[in-house]
């Protein structure tokens, strides 16, 4: 985790690199540091936000062109200042930023205390810049060389930025496992960030280094590229195609709230050229190759984490309805520590919004080994989950930048619709009519979310009458059951209320003995579906007083009848019920939070994209 940015040019470093920390921040932002470049390495850190470290560092000599700067998520060491980044070498000459983990830190660091090196820190990061140093000393090497020899000694994953007071006029990065990207300027100026966010602003030419890539920047020079075992590469630069605006918060709250209103568009975005109801057809050019292969599959496997992982839910239903292909859902955590059984006549879809999720990425190698074919299913473009599978399909939802995933989701759903529509089609096994019915309903969704997103003064009606409660059960059947997975997740991410999701009838195996009039049920009851059985479970609640927030279909009187507060949803196909029924569970969780005091943007403990084990 962590988000790391550097900067080389003739610009002031310093605003750069701050502007730069504050588009990382949703990375991690438990510490943040600076270091600057000049005669010496003028270094400031500080425990907590990056507006923290603009207070610490007010009326310090920040001057500089060349810098680089850390927002972290701890791994190694509680957050404090100490363990934040940038960190020194002994001698204070080298500093360096890192988002990653070194898994053999410790016999390294052994190696250099037996040496005589001194650690400041509990960090990892700390003993890779002392191996630098060491490595230095030892062969009298460049700082470019010195970084190579000590990357080739490291088990595990980095992206890190190096400055040393020896070579004052460069800033030597590489990256394997987890992301970086370096932005050319028009001046001859370099900059660079574990993601285009930081950078868009300055320059749309971008490189993004690939795995065991190191590259040496100096202002007006080419940048120069290696690998770390020493093979000179061509860096083959990309147009970044991302818009400024995309990464504000234009005029909302907080960026949550920005996306989850964002999603009518999203939505449209990631439909747009591959559908069409006019032609009666879908189309998707990114797997377009693989389909005979997709077809021939004996099952398909998802795996993804967190919210993705409940996208892969409602995968499996939507590709099992359509297709009647069988599919196995998994953690990527999971999957790769239990010799799963794959072979080459398996397709894994790993499903992730930053692309960057590190027990996804790792689940896909695993697969990968095996000889499965790989799919992905991504929102950001180039990232090194899209790079690691075999084809995919981008999910187009724009950034997303509150950490809590909301437009990310629907696009996944969204494009896992897709697919399973192309799939049935290809293999007859959806009726005609139900193929167009489901293509017209799918374009006319995102008039539907539109239509969704005006209830929200009831929602925020219903979150101040809830806001204090400590539990809260979430239900759905089908289909929606990932649905209730999903709402209660967003609601423990960001208002720190537990919250558990249900198949609704397993309520009365367990969770039914929660009840009282204490507990707040959302139940997911739409008229599409197991309908009279949700209405049955609602009667069981109403029996032990629990209040019962209900998401119906519009118009609906039976549950309105029977439930404390009910939020209607325009009717749809039962399919594509959950691309509908999220959204007030997001604008519920979204409130709640707000109404709480809590920090919806960056909760407590949670970091966006998860590149650490
Ligand atoms: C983190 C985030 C979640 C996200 C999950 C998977 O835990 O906090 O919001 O759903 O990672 O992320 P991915 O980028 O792979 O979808």
């Amino acid at each position: 985790m962590c988000g790391i940015v550097a900067y080389i040019g003739h610009k002031e470093a310093y605003p750069i690199l701050i502007k730069g920390l504050q588009r990382l921040e949703y990375r991690g932002y438990d510490s943040a540091g600076v270091a600057l470049l000049n005669e010496k390495i003028n270094l400031f850190k500080t425990k907590g936000k990056v507006s923290e470290l603009v207070s610490h560092t007010a009326h310090k000599d920040t001057q500089g062109t060349i810098g680089i700067a850390h927002t972290r998520w701890a791994t190694h060491g509680e957050p404090n200042s100490t363990n934040a980044h940038p960190h020194f070498s002994e001698s204070e000459n080298i500093a360096i930023i890192h988002n990653g983990i070194i898994e053999n830190y410790e016999s390294i660091r052994e190696f250099l205390l037996q040496k005589g090196y001194k650690f400041r820190s509990e960090t990892d990061t700390e003993v890779l810049v002392q191996l630098i140093e060491d490595v230095k000393k030892e062969g009298n090497y460049s700082l470019f060389e010195s970084v190579r020899i000590a990357l080739n000694q490291v088990v595990g994953a980095y992206a890190i930025a190096v400055i040393s007071t020896d070579e004052p006029d460069k800033v030597v990065v590489a990256r394997k496992g987890s992301p970086l990207v370096v932005g050319i300027g028009s001046e001859g100026d370099f900059y660079v960030a574990s993601d285009a966010a930081p950078i868009v602003e300055y320059t749309k030419s971008v490189y993004y280094l690939d795995d065991e890539d190191i590259a040496c920047l100096k202002a007006n020079e080419k940048l120069h590229l290696k690998t770390i075992k020493n093979e000179v590469k061509d860096p083959l630069t990309e147009e970044l195609d991302l818009n400024i605006d995309a990464l504000e918060k234009g005029g909302f709250e907080h960026f949550m709230l920005k996306e989850i209103h964002e999603q009518p568009d999203s939505i449209l975005d990631s439909m747009r050229g591959r559908i069409s109801a006019k032609d009666n057809t879908v189309k998707l050019g990114g797997v377009e190759d693989y389909e005979k292969h997709i077809l021939d599959a004996h099952r398909i496997i998802m795996v993804a984490c967190g919210t993705s992982w409940h996208a892969g839910l409602v995968g499996e239903y939507l590709f099992e309805e359509l297709a009647r292909i069988p599919v196995e859902v998994e953690y990527g955590s999971e999957f790769r520590y239990r010799n799963p059984i794959i072979t080459n006549d398996d397709v894994v879809i790993a499903i992730s919004q930053s692309g960057e999720t590190a027990d996804t990425l790792a689940a896909i190698d695993l697969a990968k080994r095996k000889g499965a074919l790989l799919l992905g299913i991504c929102n950001v473009v180039g990232s090194s989950i899209a790079r690691a599978t075999h084809a995919g399909v981008y999910t187009h939802a724009g950034p997303e930048i509150g950490v809590a995933s909301t437009k990310a989701f629907t696009a996944q759903v969204t494009v896992l619709t897709l697919i399973a529509l192309r799939l049935g089609f290809l293999k007859k096994t959806i009726e005609e009519p139900v193929y167009h019915s489901l293509i017209k309903e799918l374009e006319d969704i995102p008039n539907k979310v539109e239509e969704v997103l005006k209830t929200e003064k009831l929602i925020k009606e219903i979150a101040a009458k809830f806001k204090d409660a400590r539990n809260f059960l979430y239900l759905g059947r089908g289909i929606n059951f990932p649905v209730a997975l999903e709402g209660a997740l967003k609601l423990k991410e960001i208002s720190y209320i537990h919250a558990e999701g249900y198949p609704a009838a397993e309520m009365k195996h367990g969770p039914i003995a929660l009840i009282d009039e204490n507990m707040p049920i959302v139940v997911i009851a739409t008229k599409e579906g197991n309908y009279e059985k949700i209405v049955s479970n609602i009667q069981e609640i109403k029996a032990r007083k629990g209040a019962v927030i209900a998401v119906v279909s519009k118009g609906d009187t039976t549950v309105a009848a029977m439930a404390d507060y009910v939020i209607e949803i325009p009717k749809t196909e039962e399919l594509l019920v959950p691309l509908l029924a999220t959204i007030p569970l997001q604008l519920l969780s979204y409130h709640i939070a707000v109404m709480r005091g809590c920090n919806v943007d960056m909760p407590r403990n949670l970091a966006k994209s998860v590149t650490v084990e």
